[in-house]
């Protein structure tokens, strides 16, 4: 029997699309969405999706096949569409029949979302306004995340809230839109899914869960923090390509300010341009995220996490925190028409 009714009812669409359980995505996280993680999740009734980062196609290759021999539930990989081997990246999943890609971190190149679905595989987008949202489906995405600034890692500029309001009036009922950023609690999942949205994602819930292979250490700074400690980076020059990053507050924000002026500098002499700059404020945060993840170094890693830092206080098997969260929502639901 179905211990979640109202909530399934309400998933049924996001789930079809997804082929699991529940429409609860679990956002690739860089270092954190690895095999583990990404099967325990898509065993727990969840979405995972490998994060790709800057891996090259033959480590993307072998991760792929190593979460395909943990689970034989379908899991997304997201790919970052300023790699450079995006096009090779893509035939990867290709190769081994991924079902679903989410292109991250800015908009598609051209020709990427058709050589996708030459593929078979569905794709997923990040829609940062309602006019790129249309733009995108008009593209040819399958579906739609909407990512607010409370959530971990890159950010963009404007809450989930507002973004919910401004999009899935809209896009939510004729199209799969996906809410991220924030999410803590099924009681908000069921909200945005009242408002239209066909499912959820969320990252900062589950970095440490049990599977997760992220380091004891930072997965104590999480139970540690509160909302409050979750901040944004700040751009000190403001012709730096510079994305937000949201991320537990340490050494490393002063780190930042300083390789910020590193690479201003360097721009000012005219030995690097923009297109470079990015790629070193990029290379930064991917080696200080890995140093924090893999090493453990809470003092000057990269702490990414999202708002909802609170609300994650012990370690759970993904497919309790998936449970809870179905749970909650399900309560929320009946709750209203009690
Ligand atoms: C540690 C960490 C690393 C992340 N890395 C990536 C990434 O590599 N690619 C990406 O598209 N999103 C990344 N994200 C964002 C998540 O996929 C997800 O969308 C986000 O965490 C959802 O918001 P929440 O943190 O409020 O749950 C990352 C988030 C965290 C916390």
């Amino acid at each position: 029997m179905n211990s979640y009714p109202k909530t399934s009812a309400l998933m049924r669409r996001g789930a079809d699309f997804l082929g699991s359980d529940t429409a609860i995505l679990c956002g690739a996280m860089s270092w954190v969405s690895e095999r583990n993680l990404v099967a325990a999740i898509s065993n727990g009734g969840g979405f995972g999706v490998i994060a790709c980062g800057a891996m090259t196609p033959e480590l993307l290759d072998t991760e792929i096949a190593a979460t395909n021999a943990l689970t034989d539930k379908p899991f997304g990989v997201n790919l970052i569409t300023m790699h450079p081997d995006l096009f090779d990246l893509i035939a990867v999943c290709a190769r081994h029949k991924v079902s679903h890609v989410v292109l991250a971190g800015g908009l598609p190149p051209k020709g990427s979302i058709e050589a996708i679905k030459d593929t078979g595989a569905k794709v997923i987008c990040f829609a940062p306004t309602l006019a790129l949202g249309k733009k995108l489906l008009r593209s040819g995405a399958d579906a739609l995340v909407i990512e607010g600034s409370e959530a971990g890692g890159h950010i963009g500029p404007v809450s989930t809230s507002v973004l919910a309001q401004e999009i899935l009036p809209e896009l939510g009922r004729d199209n799969l839109v996906f809410v991220a950023g924030g999410i803590g609690n099924g009681a908000m999942i069921a909200a945005y899914l009242e408002m239209g949205a066909a499912g959820v994602q969320l990252g900062t819930r589950f970095a440490c869960a049990t599977e997760s292979i992220a380091h004891p250490e930072f997965k104590k700074a999480f139970f540690r923090a509160s909302a409050r400690n979750a901040v944004a980076s700040v751009q000190l020059d403001p012709r730096l390509p510079v994305i937000p990053v949201r991320a537990l507050e340490n050494e490393g924000t002063a780190e930042f300010t300083a390789k910020q002026r590193e690479v201003a500098l360097l721009l000012d002499q005219g030995s690097i341009n923009m297109e470079e700059a990015q790629l070193r404020i990029e290379r930064f945060w991917a080696g200080a995220l890995r140093r924090a993840v893999i090493e453990g170094d809470v003092k000057s890693g990269s702490l990414m996490a999202g708002q909802s830092v609170g609300m994650v206080t012990k370690e759970e098997p993904a497919a309790e925190i998936i449970a809870t969260l179905m749970a909650e929502c399900e309560a929320a639901l009946t709750s209203r028409t009690a």
